[in-house]
């Protein structure tokens, strides 16, 4: 283990790591997009993979990354070098921390987007316009939101304000804290819609759908979005994780840390999805209505619970704080970059690169009306973002990143860090040289020659 610390600080403890790994990897990826392409992907055998790619893949690329990060205490390009360096392997390496920012880039400028759809919602609770909607209304209150550049304009905005400056102000202890309250808010929240859920007359057909397995639901591509899904809610394969394990406490142990977070991320979304699920059957509505499922179907389920309204706001005040801690992990990153490789200050590096994905939303968020004539393969560029990070560009990261830790970087080193027991550490070297590669690659495959 090495004894040096990153210059942009450390995490004041092994829980705050957790916190802040968590608050990256539960965000609008559990409770937005689990369900929808859930629901998009026919439900059961679709969360039995996902399910199997957390485990199998997610979990082992997860310490890889963290080690990474954690032993080299630099950002992800610099610190992928270093590693390289210190095990005899080539600095070519770091090229993943470079594809990783810009995946970063791009998925923030479309999660700023959804992100400011939920700011919406917290306005549209509070003042109470959509109680007692039926889920036709609530559909058509949607499709109006998307329709309103101007609306979706201002929410943006101010999502990516709210994101840049945290980042701006450094590893910050307000955000740190704000997560210790909020997560487990959130997840009692999530377990009274659970609660909710179960009393209407949609649950057993919600449950039936997320854990009965159908192999004929299962297509390619499916695989591939929920392999593709798990790299997106374990914010992995794009180096965040890797930037905050150089913040982390030598002290701790990265197996049992890992293990924590992929828990609870897998958790969140679960409940999320069992929330959703028997709201959408109770109201007749189309599981797979896509990415406007959650913001359909629970302002339904709140205009006909009691104190509906009060949980309405709460609930998507939350799910902006886990947007909100999920975003600025995606900026962290490329800011520790510009600050350690320019020397830039914090405050210019957050500002540059803020104002870079700032405007590369308004191209997601005019998708939805003044440019939705605009696409590329049949995807307006919102579409395309979300496909092209979630299933090429995060896969993509996490294979070079697994067969880096697998191939190159020498077992002595990797154990320094991880300090598993033998067996366990035979187990991950296996899944980094052989099982997450080649998972990742044969989906991969299939995706670009399709069988027909
Ligand atoms: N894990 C986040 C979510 O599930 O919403 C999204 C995300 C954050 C992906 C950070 C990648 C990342 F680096």
């Amino acid at each position: 283990m090495t004894n040096k610390t990153s210059i942009q600080g450390s995490w004041a403890s092994r829980w705050i790591f957790i916190l802040a790994a968590t608050g990256s990897a539960v965000g609008l990826g559990n409770i937005w997009k689990f369900p929808y392409i859930t629901g998009e992907n026919g439900g059961g055998a679709f969360v039995l993979v996902y399910l199997v790619c957390i485990v199998l893949v997610g979990i082992p690329i997860m310490m890889a990354e963290v080690f990474i990060g954690r032993r080299a205490r630099k950002n992800p390009i610099n610190a992928l070098v270093d590693v390289a360096e210190e095990s005899e392997g080539s600095k070519k390496w770091g090229l993943i921390g470079l594809m990783g920012m810009l995946s970063g880039v791009f998925i923030f400028s479309f999660y700023s987007v959804v992100a400011g759809w939920v700011l919406h919602y917290i306005k549209v609770m509070l003042t109470g316009e959509m109680a007692n909607v039926t889920s036709e209304q609530a559909g058509a209150a949607f499709g109006a939101l998307l329709a309103d550049p101007a609306t979706l304009l201002i929410w943006h905005t101010i999502f990516s304000i709210m994101s840049i400056a945290v980042v701006a102000a450094g590893i910050n202890k307000g955000i740190e804290t704000a997560t210790r309250i909020m997560m487990p808010a959130l997840f009692v929240l999530l377990l009274i819609l659970l609660g909710y859920a179960m009393t209407t007359d949609g649950f057993a057909a919600g449950v039936d759908f997320m854990f009965h397995f159908d192999a004929s639901q299962l297509s390619w591509n499916a695989v591939l979005v929920a392999l593709g899904h798990s790299f997106f809610t374990l914010s992995l394969g794009m180096g965040t994780i890797m930037a905050y394990g150089s913040y982390m406490t030598k002290k701790a142990s990265i197996g049992k840390t890992v293990l924590a977070i992929g828990a609870l991320d897998t958790i969140v979304a679960l409940v999320a999805g069992l929330a959703i699920f028997p709201i959408i059957f109770a109201n007749n509505m189309d599981p797979a209505a896509g990415s406007g499922l959650m913001f359909m179907s629970l302002p339904v389920a709140f205009g006909q619970m009691p104190f509906g309204q009060l949980f309405g706001v709460l609930f998507f005040v939350l799910v902006g704080i886990a947007a909100w801690t999920s975003a600025i992990s995606l900026l962290e990153p490329t800011v520790a970059f510009l600050v350690e490789k320019f020397e830039m200050k914090r405050t210019s590096a957050s500002i540059l690169l803020g104002s870079g994905v700032w405007a590369l939303g308004l191209a997601c968020l005019g998708s939805f009306n003044v440019i939705s004539d605009v696409t590329f393969f049949g995807k307006n560029t919102f579409d395309l973002l979300d496909y092209i990070t979630a299933n090429i560009m995060l896969p993509l990261g996490g294979i070079l990143i697994a067969l880096f830790a697998g191939w190159v970087v020498k077992d002595k080193f990797a154990q320094d860090e991880l300090e598993l027991s033998d067996t366990v550490f035979k187990l991950w070297k296996i899944s980094m040289k052989f099982t997450a590669p080649v998972a990742v690659a044969i989906v991969l495959y299939f995706l670009l020659f399709p069988m027909s």
